[in-house]
């Protein structure tokens, strides 16, 4: 019996306790000495569970014991899940995490420490939740030159956009919806400014750079300026809104441009189609041509799929590293200023004339819900300094939201 402890029984780490018990035919089949809950930590006490004799409250009661060579870190936030980690880590336990946060700070620091010590960290649920995507950048498609990943990889928000689009409600409409139903916290921000996806994106790229991509050095936007009429252009131009963690790597030059932003997603694009709460990712290789990578990205037993596949990579490699390529040399992403794109604007009536001068080639669109005291238009492709400096110059832009190209 291969002996675990899940650090954290919450959401993530109950489904991780009763995956175990509950698919052990499965898992099994991948560790014919089975897997083992030892301990479960955490700050209460959970008297009505039937797995409460093995919650203990003392970190050190899990370190100190040798039978413990992997553990499941589902606690989330940075403190003290890094200094557990790292004292795991520095003693040969591997640790297995869908803590997103902490990986997007702190990956490359402990995926050092675990070689070190000939032990893995490892992390597929902290993207995508459910969906299998970690293991594919860095594993399944290593013989490719991966040149785009463009990710819908926040259920909150894209459940957001999509109940505005289907039934045409306001932003805090759905918003106290997706509360009410538990798709989004008290506190929403991470989710609604798009820092969540931003740490996402930023881990995607970092591996498929094998550098540090710092969250902090992506421009983030998230979707709390998307109006009703924003909505309502889009449907009229056959597009839905998306908050998109986008990453390509230049073919010229190899350098990377990486952003967190809401897109206007063409229904020719197949993530146009990915709805609700569901997450997809898309991969582009040079060899491979397209992928899509489509699941729940979040939830109880999807993540905790995600993070009992990674323990049981763990089990089969107890005294090795699982190699994942991310060193802490910090990657220089382009200038974001330079890159060329197309947007689509709303500006009041009276800017109809000034905005086509300073917006050469733009072409008009219309909804027949908008409203009449203003003009629409797509711009042609334009670098993002040329569309700031032409709206610095108009003075008013109702919305302006980036076009995804099919
Ligand atoms: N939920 C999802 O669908 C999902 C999906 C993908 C990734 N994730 C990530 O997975 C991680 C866990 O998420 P979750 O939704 O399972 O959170 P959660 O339900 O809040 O569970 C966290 C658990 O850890 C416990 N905990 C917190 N600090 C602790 C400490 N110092 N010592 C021991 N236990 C401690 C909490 O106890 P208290 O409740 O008493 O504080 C709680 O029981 C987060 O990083 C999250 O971003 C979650």
């Amino acid at each position: 019996m291969i002996k675990t402890a899940v650090l954290g029984f919450g959401t993530v780490g109950s489904g991780v306790v009763e995956l175990i018990d509950r698919n052990r035919g499965p898992v099994e089949r991948r560790v014919p000495e089975g897997i083992e809950v030892k301990y479960i930590l955490d700050l209460r006490d959970f008297p009505d569970s039937p797995y409460r004799d093995r919650v203990v409250h003392d970190f050190n009661v899990i370190l100190e014991d040798p039978e413990i060579r992997v553990i499941c870190e589902t606690m989330g936030g940075m403190e003290p899940a890094f200094t557990f980690s790292k004292k795991a880590l520095e003693k040969g336990i591997s640790v297995c995490t869908s803590n997103k946060e902490l990986v997007a700070a702190h990956g490359p620091e402990l995926l050092q420490t675990a070689q070190k010590n000939h032990c893995s960290y490892l992390f597929e649920a902290s993207v995508g939740g459910g969906i299998p995507i970690i293991r594919p950048v860095t594993s399944s498609l290593a013989p490719e030159n991966i040149t785009r990943i463009i990710g819908i990889l926040n259920g909150t928000t894209n459940y957001m956009m999509t109940r505005m689009e289907k039934e045409n409600l306001s932003f805090d409409e759905v918003l106290r919806q997706a509360q009410e139903r538990g798709y989004a916290e008290k506190n929403p921000e991470a989710d609604i400014e798009g820092h969540d996806a931003c740490r996402k994106i930023a881990i995607l790229s970092s591996l498929m750079c094998g550098k540090n991509v710092r969250y902090e050095d992506v421009p983030c936007e998230g979707i709390s300026r998307i109006s009703m009429t924003d909505v309502a252009y889009a449907r009229a131009m056959g597009c839905a809104i998306k908050l998109l963690g986008v990453s390509e790597r230049s073919p010229e030059d190899g350098t990377f441009y990486v952003r967190t932003a809401p897109f206007m997603v063409p229904s020719s694009h197949p993530l146009h189609s990915v709805e609700d709460v569901f997450n997809a990712v898309f991969v582009h290789g040079n060899l491979v041509d397209d992928l899509m990578f489509y699941g729940r990205g979040a939830g109880k037993f999807p993540t905790a799929s995600a993070v009992v596949s990674d323990l049981l990579e763990c089990a089969l490699q107890i005294g090795s590293t699982i190699p994942v390529r991310w060193t802490d040399e910090v990657m220089q992403l382009s200038d974001p200023a330079q890159k060329k794109g197309r947007f689509f604007v709303r500006v009041p009536a009276e800017h109809r004339e000034k905005a086509a001068e300073l917006f050469k080639g733009c072409a008009s669109v219309s909804a027949p819900e908008a409203p009449t005291d203003e003009t629409a238009f797509t711009t042609a492709p334009m670098t993002e300094a040329a569309f700031e400096a032409a709206v610095a110059e108009l003075g008013e832009v109702r919305s302006r939201i980036r076009l995804l190209e099919a």
